[in-house]
């Protein structure tokens, strides 16, 4: 299990610090949340702020797109320093393109599918996606609960990838606690993303390990 803390829950007035942190406590992931004001009714931050963190850290950046169109900027986040690039499925009407965009520019692809998108979007891209992102809350905000459907949407998922033969990792995004994380993983969640259950419970590392410990990872 990786765990990727979002920062939308940390202290954004204190990025790098937060970032350090989050390095010195053993974690490998930081997710970072983009919004735009329109694809989700909440703006957060782009390009800029992530090309100042990537001078800070060497932390994997999974960087979470929920943006319209997002086939424009993928070569300005690349430049920005993300690791991996992941845009939502209903926001692009190119979907294969802007995936291989991703990958051309040195990044790893994936693709984010809202709670009530269906898993059929992402079938034929399995073989070129690094991840996919399940969304277990409608994305524009840390702090809401757990839609339970979004249990079976990754079981099935996880069936869909074996039988492709395929090596995606799965994500899961919104309202992950320490309650629901072991179901998670053993339902085939490869990384889950946690905000308000990670950044309202320092000692980051000491958090990170009762993630683990509940994952048994
Ligand atoms: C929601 C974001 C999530 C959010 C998760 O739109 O995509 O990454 O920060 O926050 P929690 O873990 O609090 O649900
Ligand atoms: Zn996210």
């Amino acid at each position: 299990m990786i765990l990727s803390p979002s920062l939308l829950s940390c202290d954004f007035a204190r990025l790098a610090d937060e970032l350090a942190a989050l390095k010195a406590a053993g974690v490998q992931w930081a997710h970072l949340d983009v919004m735009d004001g329109r694809f989700v009714p909440n703006i957060t931050f782009g390009p800029p702020v992530i090309a100042a963190m990537r001078k800070t850290s060497t932390l994997f950046f999974d960087t979470h797109l929920m943006i319209e169109e997002p086939g424009r900027f993928v070569e300005d986040f690349a430049k920005a320093g993300a690791d991996l690039i992941c845009v939502h499925a209903e926001a692009d009407r190119h979907l294969e393109r802007s995936c291989a965009a991703i990958a051309q520019a040195g990044c790893k692809p994936a693709v984010a599918l809202n709670p009530a998108t269906p898993l059929e979007c992402v079938r034929y891209l399995l073989p070129q996606l690094y991840m996919v992102l399940i969304m277990s809350v409608n994305p524009g905000f840390g702090g809401q609960g757990f839609i339970p459907f979004c249990l079976d949407k990754v079981r099935e998922l996880k069936a869909m990838i074996t039988a492709a033969g395929a090596r995606t990792l799965i994500q899961v995004d919104g309202g992950v606690t320490l309650e629901n994380c072991a179901e998670l993983t053993a339902a085939g969640a490869d990384v889950l993303v946690s905000g308000s259950a990670f950044f309202g419970h320092p000692p980051y590392a000491e958090r990170l390990r009762q993630f683990q410990a509940r994952c048994g990872a």
